[in-house]
């Protein structure tokens, strides 16, 4: 799973029957050994709460082992290519997760390997993330055909990556969702991405839609996700000023200008304008009073930890369909 471009409608259902399957079977505190004898190499080239916690978790929970890897554990990079390492690894381990600054490089892993590789978050995509929140979406309102489901860019001190809005895009367009992106110019999603989504959404009954104002995005909205990011280019120039101890802070039009960009934060006006049953959404970590008010993660409407826990269930069900042998 490097990508969701290739996954089908009823391929993204199955990982959420899968999940609700066995998220149930955890609530009632059954034991389940599926991934007995497992095993799942974990890269992270990057820092991770969420998914390194809960990819290591869900191993556990079903039977089987992680092995975190970070780097300066093994050889890559310094002694040895990421092609070799990775050959070899391939015939240990049974299945790959990786966190990379570069798409292209899951890509390569993907080739190496004859074991499944799922991303666990890049420069491009972020396929189990964007996954648990439309599962998520699915367990709150019981359907996601109609919807209207806005992700906005809010304002953040940092070069977050754009993958859950390109994973988004390519989940919403199969699911008949009507799908707005709120963002300042410059912050656009890709063109093929963004065009790939638009016929896609038009067979599932959707559509998508760019549009430059949170107020315009969340009027009768059902779900306002939050989300901060950058085109790719800024955020691996991000990781570089991490990696060299200046903060994940590099240029960037709303770094360089923040006086311009600071509007746009959610607020529970904001939240107001939408349906009165509407959610808000974040897949964390979220950057309280940038971002959005504190009261937008906290109030009511706020699904955000159901959602972080939901992305353990999700990566559960995508584990066990993938090297677990689960039939539903
Ligand atoms: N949402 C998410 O991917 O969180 P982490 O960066 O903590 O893994």
């Amino acid at each position: 799973m490097v990508t969701l471009k290739d996954y089908t409608t009823d391929e993204m259902y199955l990982i959420w029957e899968t999940t609700a399957d066995l998220k149930r079977r955890q609530k009632r505190g059954e034991s389940l050994d599926l991934l007995k004898n497992k095993v799942l190499a974990m890269f992270f080239e990057i820092p991770s709460t969420r998914t390194s916690v809960s990819f290591e978790t869900a191993m556990a929970k079903l039977g089987g082992h992680a092995i975190y890897l970070a780097p300066g554990r093994t050889w890559i990079g310094i002694e040895e290519s990421w092609a070799d390492a990775m050959k070899v690894i391939g015939r240990y381990a049974d299945a790959i997760v990786a966190r990379l600054m570069e798409h292209s490089l899951l890509v390569n892993i993907a080739d190496w390997v004859d074991i499944p590789v799922i991303n666990g978050s890049d420069d491009w995509e972020h396929p189990c993330q964007a996954l648990t929140d439309f599962y998520t979406v699915f367990e709150r309102k019981r359907r996601l055909e109609g919807l209207k489901y806005t992700i906005c860019w809010g304002w953040r001190h940092s070069n977050a990556p754009i993958g859950l809005v390109h994973s988004s895009l390519y989940v919403a367009s199969r699911m008949g969702v009507d799908f707005v992106i709120a963002c300042p110019e410059g912050y656009d999603p890709d063109k093929e991405v963004l065009e790939f989504a638009k016929c896609e959404a038009e067979k599932s009954g959707g559509s998508i839609e760019i549009v430059r104002s949170i107020e315009e995005a969340v009027d009768g909205a059902d779900v306002i996700n939050i989300y901060s990011w950058t085109p790719p280019e800024i955020f691996r120039k991000g990781i570089e000023t991490y990696r060299a101890g200046k903060g994940f802070t590099a240029p960037a039009p709303h770094l360089e200008k923040p006086d311009e960009y600071k509007k746009w934060k959610v607020t529970v006006d904001h939240v107001k304008m939408a349906k009165k049953s509407a959610i808000t959404m974040h897949c964390m970590p979220v950057a309280r009073g940038e971002e959005c008010e504190d009261e937008v993660v906290d109030g009511p409407w706020s699904v955000m930890f159901d959602e972080a826990e939901n992305r353990l269930h999700v990566q559960k069900a995508i584990l066990a369909l993938l090297i677990g042998g689960y039939t539903p």
